[in-house]
């Protein structure tokens, strides 16, 4: 099934109220929600004031990316403001086990992700213990960057271990995908594209989210 998590980091945030309606209206799937902490990337973004006007008004599931330093001490607060989600990434903390399993007590789905200079096998011993895994396509830190074309191989090779596995973890790809491209990525084996800049500076972007389903 293919599933389009709009960025509501390019979103407007003057409109963000009419934005998130938007997305309500349209045929996207999740709402993705970037938290950026200056640390763990070179951007700051938005943290739980920002959970609070999605948590109320948005009518699809909020997927919670941190590209923070030391998730384990925020990722019970993500759960509690509504994540439906919450993912955090495998080079932030020396052993995901544990911050796995607070997500996992609040009931809340769980997603690892990595960087595209992470070697994917790092992923491998996860594969079975979370419900998503987030391959980037771009270093994280900035919406409108271009999609990594070596990425495609990373989906595969995951979507081929899940697969031989008999695994049910989705993978969702984030970075650069466009109405052009995401054809391409759903073929090599994503369930989930994150799309940022594609859907919010579209002409329309409603229409652009459901080209990137077809
Ligand atoms: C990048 C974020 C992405 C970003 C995607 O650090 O994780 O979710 O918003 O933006 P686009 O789709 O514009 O590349
Ligand atoms: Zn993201």
């Amino acid at each position: 099934m293919k599933q389009i998590a709009p960025s509501i980091l390019s979103a407007d945030f003057a409109h963000l109220g009419r934005d998130i309606e938007m997305i309500n209206q349209s045929d996207a799937d999740l709402f993705h929600v970037d938290v950026m902490d200056g640390i763990f990337v070179p951007n700051i973004s938005f943290g739980f004031p920002i959970m609070e006007p999605l948590h109320r008004l948005a009518t699809k599931p909020l997927d919670v990316h941190l590209m923070i330093v030391h998730p384990e001490k925020y990722v019970e607060r993500f759960c509690d403001a509504g994540a439906w989600s919450v993912g955090f990434h495998l080079e932030a903390v020396d052993d995901p086990m544990p911050v796995l399993e607070l997500i996992r007590h609040k009931g809340v789905r769980t997603c690892l992700t990595i960087n595209p200079d992470i070697d994917v096998h790092r992923l491998d011993p996860y594969l079975g213990e979370v419900d998503m895994v987030l391959l980037m396509s771009v270093f994280a830190g900035f919406g409108g960057q271009k999609f990594i074309p070596e990425s495609i191989d990373k989906i595969r090779y995951v979507r081929q271990q899940i697969d031989s596995h008999g695994l049910n973890t989705l993978i969702e790809v984030d970075g650069g995908v466009t109405v052009d491209n995401a054809a391409m990525i759903f073929d090599a084996g994503a369930d989930v594209l994150v799309a940022g800049s594609a859907v919010f500076h579209a002409a329309n972007p409603a229409e652009a989210i459901r080209q990137m389903k077809q």
